[in-house]
């Protein structure tokens, strides 16, 4: 396979996983529906924290650049908003090899473009980096990640692409999960 078009096979195939995300996570309109989305955003980013600190990046993978600490963000961001963190559920996330990596970097590293987006929302909900949106403006700020992440996924030798997208499949899944719990709580 041309392995420049690894990341456009995974966008494709989990294309429709993304139309469900964007359709669950909605248009915040209104603060409410702001608040909505911190929840399950920091609901779901902890999740992805935890599958992630249990694996030890393989010695033959370059690495990439430090990742901007999410969760104490989205904490603050809670905290400007008067708002508890959601409580924990147990989580179908795991990273435990190359392709469960590499699955799993891409949606998380992927939302950074759609985060672009969503900080303009929030902006015109009146939050900013400073307050509220403090998550949204970190992770709208650089690309670099996700850059490096496409480089990494196009220039890994022997992946087996159908187990990596399964792996990119569970973590929208778990996007989804997390949102509809807070309808459920
Ligand atoms: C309402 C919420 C969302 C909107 C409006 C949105 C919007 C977008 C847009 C416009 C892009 C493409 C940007 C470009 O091609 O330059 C994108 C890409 C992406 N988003 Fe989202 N997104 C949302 C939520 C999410 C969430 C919650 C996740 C995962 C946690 C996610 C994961 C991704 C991924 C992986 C890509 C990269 C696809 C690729 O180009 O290979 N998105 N998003």
């Amino acid at each position: 396979m041309n392995l420049s078009s690894r990341r456009f096979l995974v966008r494709d195939r989990t294309s429709l996983s993304h139309a469900r995300v964007e359709a669950i996570v909605g248009s915040f309109s209104t603060i409410a529906d702001y608040h909505r989305y911190l929840r399950g955003t920091y609901a779901f980013r902890s999740a992805y924290e935890e599958a992630m600190a249990g694996f030890d990046w393989p010695a033959d993978l370059p690495p990439l650049d430090h990742a901007p600490q999410l969760l104490p963000l989205l904490r603050q961001d809670l905290g400007d908003l008067g708002l508890q963190p959601p409580a924990m559920h147990e989580s179908l996330l795991q990273v435990s090899d190359r392709e469960t990596l590499l699955g799993t970097l891409y949606v998380a590293e992927g939302s950074s473009l759609g985060a672009r987006i969503l900080y303009r929302r929030a902006q015109e909900l009146g939050l900013t980096g400073e307050f509220g949106a403090r998550h949204l403006f970190a992770q709208s700020e650089s690309l670099t990640r996700w850059r490096q992440l496409v480089k990494l996924l196009d220039e890994a030798p022997e992946l087996d692409l159908d187990r990596l997208v399964a792996a990119s499949e569970t973590v929208f899944a778990a996007v989804g999960g997390a949102f509809e719990r807070l309808q459920d709580a």
